[in-house]
C-alpha cells in the first residue's frame, strides 16, 4: 500500500508555480492577481480565504481580499462582482461560498465573467468541461486528476466508482474520469439511494469517495489492490484537539488502507491540493490560456 501524499505534492506544485511566476516577472511580465470576495464571518470560510491569500503569497501572486458584512444585499454584491469583471488588473476571482440565505448563490456565480471564473463554477465552464473544451476545472476534481497523474496511477480502461453526485465533486469527477483526455475510465456514479452500491464498489479498480459520511467505505466493500481517493472532510468533535474537532474522511482508513494499492489520507490527501489548483487556474487566467 502506498500513501498518496497530497501535502507534499501541493508543496511541489506551488514551488513550480512560484518558479514560473518569478521567470515571468523577471522578463517584465505581470504577476497573476487573484481577488476573493468574503461575505460575513463564517469560521470555515474565514480559514479557507485566509489560506488562499497565503497561497497567493507563496506563489508570488498579487491578491485582493474584499470583505462585506452578511447584511450586504444581493444587488450590492452583484455590483461588486461586476466591478471585478471590469477590473483589468484582476485576472481571476472567487466569491467564497456559502453565502447568506438571502443571496442566491447561483445568481452570483452566473454574474461572474466566465473568463475570470477560476473556481470553474460558472455554467459555461461546467458545460465546456463536460464536452472536453479548454476551461477552468474546479479545484477538487482537478486536484484528484493531478494526484492520479503525478503518482502514475493507470486509469485508462479501469473501472472507476464515484460515491456522491454533488455539483462540486461527484458530477464533475464523473465527467472527467470518463473523458479520453483525462481518466479514460469506465465510470459508475453511486449515491445515498443506490441499491447496488456495495456490489459496484467491490468491482471497482478506483473508488472516489465524496459522499460526506465519515468512515462510510468499509473494508468489505473493496477488492484487494483498489485505488481509493477520499474526498470526505467532515468535522467531528474532538476535545483533545485545540480546534475542538478533527477531520474525518469518507473511508474507514484503518481497515481499508491495508487492502489498497494507493490511498489518500485525511487530512493531507485531497485537501491540500484544492487551493493549489486554484493557484494553477489563476496562473492560467493571467496567461489567457483558455480565453
Ligand atoms: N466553499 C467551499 N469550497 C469552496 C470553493 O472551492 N470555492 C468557493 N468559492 N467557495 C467554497
Amino acid at each position: 500500500m502506498q500513501l498518496i501524499d497530497g501535502k507534499q505534492t501541493a508543496a511541489t506544485i506551488k514551488a513550480e508555480i512560484k518558479a514560473e511566476v518569478e521567470s515571468i516577472a523577471a522578463r517584465g511580465g505581470k504577476r497573476p492577481h487573484l481577488a476573493a470576495i468574503l461575505v460575513g464571518h463564517d469560521g470555515g470560510s474565514e480559514t479557507y480565504v485566509h489560506n488562499k491569500v497565503l497561497a497567493c503569497e507563496a506563489c508570488g501572486f498579487h491578491s485582493t481580499l474584499l470583505r462585506f458584512e452578511s447584511d450586504i444585499t444581493e444587488q450590492q454584491l452583484l455590483v461588486e462582482v461586476e466591478k471585478l469583471n471590469r477590473d483589468d488588473s484582476v485576472d481571476g476571482f472567487i466569491v467564497q461560498l456559502p453565502l447568506p440565505k438571502h443571496i442566491s448563490e447561483q445568481k452570483v456565480i452566473e454574474a461572474i465573467d466566465y473568463r475570470k471564473d477560476v473556481d470553474g463554477f460558472h455554467p459555461i465552464n461546467v458545460g465546456r468541461m463536460a464536452i472536453g473544451l479548454p476551461c477552468y476545472i474546479s479545484a477538487t476534481p482537478k486536484g484528484i486528476l493531478e494526484l492520479l497523474r503525478r503518482y502514475n496511477i493507470p486509469t485508462s480502461g479501469k473501472k472507476c466508482v464515484i460515491l456522491g453526485r454533488s455539483n462540486i465533486v461527484g458530477k464533475p469527477m464523473a465527467q472527467l474520469m470518463m473523458q479520453k483526455q483525462y481518466g479514460d475510465s469506465t465510470v459508475t456514479v453511486c449515491h445515498s439511494r443506490s441499491k447496488t452500491l456495495k456490489e459496484e464498489c467491490l468491482q471497482a479498480d478506483i473508488i472516489i469517495a465524496a459522499i460526506g459520511q465519515p468512515a462510510f467505505l468499509k473494508a468489505d466493500m473493496v477488492k484487494p489492490g483498489v485505488v481509493v481517493i477520499d474526498v470526505g472532510t467532515t468535522r467531528v468533535p474532538d476535545a483533545t484537539r485545540k480546534s475542538g474537532f478533527r477531520l474525518c474522511g469518507d473511508v474507514d482508513f484503518e481497515n481499508v488502507a491495508p487492502l489498497c494499492s494507493y490511498i489518500t489520507p485525511v487530512p493531507g490527501g485531497v485537501g491540500p491540493m484544492t487551493i493549489c489548483m486554484l493557484m494553477l487556474n489563476t496562473l492560467a487566467a493571467a496567461k489567457h490560456l483558455y480565453y
